[in-house]
């Protein structure tokens, strides 16, 4: 695990800090992205080595779908669980109140479901992703409805956001999500009240939901590499 660059190494130890903590005979949900991969790899070696017995993932996206079976983790839906005991996923930014912007992969309406059902939600990030105020480094990813596109964006600028339309990358066109839909991308100068900006856009008709999870996350562990050595960090 050493010979890796830092922001990766960070990402490998938050992501097994995190599968650490999952327990047999739970129902966990499964995040999205590069550093929640990590989680569900170690899940699936936990499991694998009869440490861990008897859980089952709901995947937030394809690719989690993906890896969870890759690494051996039975699957199971909303419509066969009554709960979820922890949901596991990254983040795009995480503020000192431990608000989110997440979406960068496109999957934040189904992790919004997953990670707010759960009855603790874990955030695995590097310490890359801590800011002071949501908005300052990434722009907020929109979910909307194709024939949509349009209003949504005019009722974007509106609320005083640049809206763009996530384009694929080494695909023609737009990004297409799991769900069949697309992102639109939205650059705010000031995101002062995130409570309150998430219920507006996710009010414009067309918009499936959009990348603020406010008052969603139970608890941060954040990957750091401090004089060479990688260290998690928990906010509680
Ligand atoms: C997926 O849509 C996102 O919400 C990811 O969870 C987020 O972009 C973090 O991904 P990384 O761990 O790859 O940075």
């Amino acid at each position: 695990m050493s010979q890796q660059d830092p922001v990766t190494l960070m990402k490998q130890y938050v992501g097994k800090a995190a599968a650490d903590r999952v327990q047999s005979g739970t129902i966990v949900g499964l995040g999205t992205g590069s550093t929640t991969a990590y989680a569900i790899q170690y899940i699936g070696e936990r499991l694998q080595s009869g440490e861990l017995k008897d859980i089952k993932g709901i995947p937030t996206s394809f690719q989690a779908t993906v890896l969870a079976k890759q690494y051996g983790i039975p699957l199971t839906t909303l419509d066969e669980v009554d709960h979820i005991d922890i949901a596991i996923d990254g983040a795009d930014e995480v503020d000192p109140h431990k608000n989110l912007i997440k979406g960068g992969g496109a999957a934040h309406t189904r992790e919004k479901i997953v990670d707010s059902l759960a009855e603790v939600f874990i955030v695995v990030v590097d310490n890359s992703k801590l800011v002071e105020r949501l908005g300052s480094t990434f722009l907020l990813p929109v979910e909307v409805i194709p024939m949509a596109m349009t209003p949504v964006m005019k009722a974007l600028e509106k609320l005083g956001g640049k809206p763009t339309l996530r384009m694929g990358v080494k695909k023609a066109g737009p990004v297409v999500t799991d769900e069949g839909n697309l992102v639109i991308d939205v650059k705010f100068d000031v995101l002062e009240n995130p409570a309150e900006l998430e219920k507006e856009i996710n009010n414009i008709p067309g918009v499936l939901d959009n990348g603020l999870f406010v008052g969603v996350a139970d608890i941060i562990l954040v990957g750091e590499v401090i004089d060479g050595q990688a260290k998690v960090r928990e906010i509680l």
